[in-house]
Formats: C-alpha cells, structure tokens, sequence
C-alpha cells in the first residue's frame, strides 16, 4: 500500500464513525485547494457545529504563518472541522486547540501504542519530529462572540519523508515511526470520537490545559522563540491561562509569548535575543 494507501469517501466515513455529531456531516473531496478554504465557505452558509472537511490530497494546503502543507496524495490525514464554542469567550478559544491536540494524541496511541509530544503552540511530535500541525481560525462577531472555530490538521500517516528532501529530518510519519503503512480510516474515526468527547467535557466547563502543559515540549527545556516581536532565547518555563508561553531569559526576566515558532534547543541559530526591549 505505501505512501498511497486506500482511498477513503464520505460513505466509507460516515459507516464507520463512532460520534454522535463530530463528522456531521463529513464533506469528502478527493481533490481539493484547502479543506480549511472550503469549511470557512460553509461556515459563513451556516453549517453546523461538527461538520468535517476532509480530503485525500490539497493543492494549496495551509500552514502556521503563512506557510505551505504538502502533502502526497491518500499519504495523510487533511481535514478541517467546524466549532461554534459560543459558551467560550473570544479569548479561550485557543483551548479548542488543546482539546484537538489531545485528541490526536489519544488516537495515535490508541491506534499504533506510539505517545507524541505536543509542542507549543500547536504541533504533535514524535520523537522531537514533526508528525502533525494544527492551523486554528477564528470568526468573533461585532458583539464580541464567537461565532467560529475551525481547526485544520495535517497528520503525517503514511507519508515517506525520504522522498521530501526538505521535510527530512524535521518531519516524521505514523508508517516510518512503526515500520508498516497504516490504515487512515480506524485512525480518523478514533480521532474524532476522542474530539467529541474532550469537548463535550470543554464544553461542560473542563478546561484542558493543565493536561496540555503536561504532554507539552518544551517546558523545562532550553530554547529560541521566533516570534513577530523578535527572537529570544531562554528557559520554557511553563504556559499561563492564555496559552503564552512563558520564557525565562537570561537577564531572570520572565516574557509570555503568544505565538511563535519553537526551536528546541540543539537547533537554536547563532542570532539570539535580537528582539528584546
Ligand atoms: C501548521 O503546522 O502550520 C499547521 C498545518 C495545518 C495543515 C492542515 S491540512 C488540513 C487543513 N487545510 C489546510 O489548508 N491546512 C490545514
């Protein structure tokens, strides 16, 4: 089977889904631009909390930060799915993030015994290798209410990185960490039941973080944040309730950080702490 694996479709989805509304309804595409492009389109045509969008290859797959998500063909798992966490403020949404990131954990185990890492913000990896990005949208409305979440996750399956010369070495596959090709669909499904359930128990006032800070590389680490406001070097020393950051420099001062790029410290570049004030 390879990198290719078997093709999936909405039907061969929707018989073998285990949730009540997660996946309802699943959109199939065996071509698409972006199943994030095309869920924001449903979202403003009102679709309703849960529906999936997924497909077996994207021309334009988006990233973090502006950056591209390749992916060969049926290689991967590509989908977006639609919240509408309307109990949250704008300012939590970041824990439907978490409650995803979990969830993929959970069924990576579930499905191969394999326990990933997650790395803030928002990356799944196995062996300090990238296996998974998670990209979160936001619409707030003028009243300052959520009105969306959509959260898109690329999760390497079956994807041979041998064959990518410039994701080698910085990303990682389910199939080259276990040593066989895996099938997507019991992946997906267990993916998503765990989804409806962590945020079922978010949606019930859990908040999922203290679990996140747990899994989360690189706290008590030595590391360099690319961030918009500069590059800075120190110690991760934990995530407050925003889901910042929170970095030691070597001055003793202590700086959240809300979003940015992690470099786990034997990657660090030379240039350090060009950004601090
Ligand atoms: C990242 O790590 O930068 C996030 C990557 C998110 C990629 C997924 S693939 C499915 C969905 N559609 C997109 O265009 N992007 C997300």
């Amino acid at each position: 089977m390879g990198q290719m694996g078997a093709a999936l479709s909405a039907e061969a989805i929707t018989a073998a889904l285990r949730t009540r509304w997660v996946g309802r309804p699943t959109v199939f595409r065996g071509t698409t631009g972006s199943t994030q492009d095309e869920l924001k389109h449903l979202a403003g045509q009102g679709a309703t909390e849960g529906t999936l969008v997924i497909a077996d290859e994207q021309l334009c797959g988006r990233g973090r930060m502006g950056r591209k998500w390749v992916a060969p063909a049926r290689s991967s798992l590509l989908f977006s799915l639609l919240f509408r966490p309307t109990f949250l403020p704008p300012n939590c949404a970041h824990r439907v993030t978490m409650v995803c990131a979990l969830a993929i954990a959970d069924a990576v185990y579930e499905v191969t015994g394999l326990r990933p890492d997650l790395k803030w913000p928002n990356d799944v990896l196995l062996r300090d290798k990238k296996l998974a990005g998670i990209l979160t949208e936001v619409e707030v409305s003028q009243e300052n209410k959520i009105v969306w979440v959509i959260v898109g996750v690329g999760l390497n399956v079956n994807v041979d990185f041998s064959q990518l010369p410039e994701l080698r070495g910085v990303a990682i596959s389910l199939s080259e960490a276990i040593g066989r090709p895996i099938v997507r669909l019991p992946l997906l499904t267990a993916l998503l039941s765990h989804v409806e359930r962590r945020y079922e128990a978010l949606r019930a006032g859990h908040n999922p973080l203290s679990e996140w800070a747990a899994h989360l590389l690189p706290l008590g680490r030595e590391v360099t944040v690319v961030a918009s406001e500069g590059t800075f070097s120190g110690f991760a020393e934990s995530v407050d309730e925003t889901g910042a950051l929170l970095l030691r420099l070597p001055d003793g001062r202590t700086i959240p950080i809300l979003a940015g790029d992690v470099l786990l410290h034997r990657e660090a570049p030379e240039q350090e702490n060009e950004g601090v004030k």
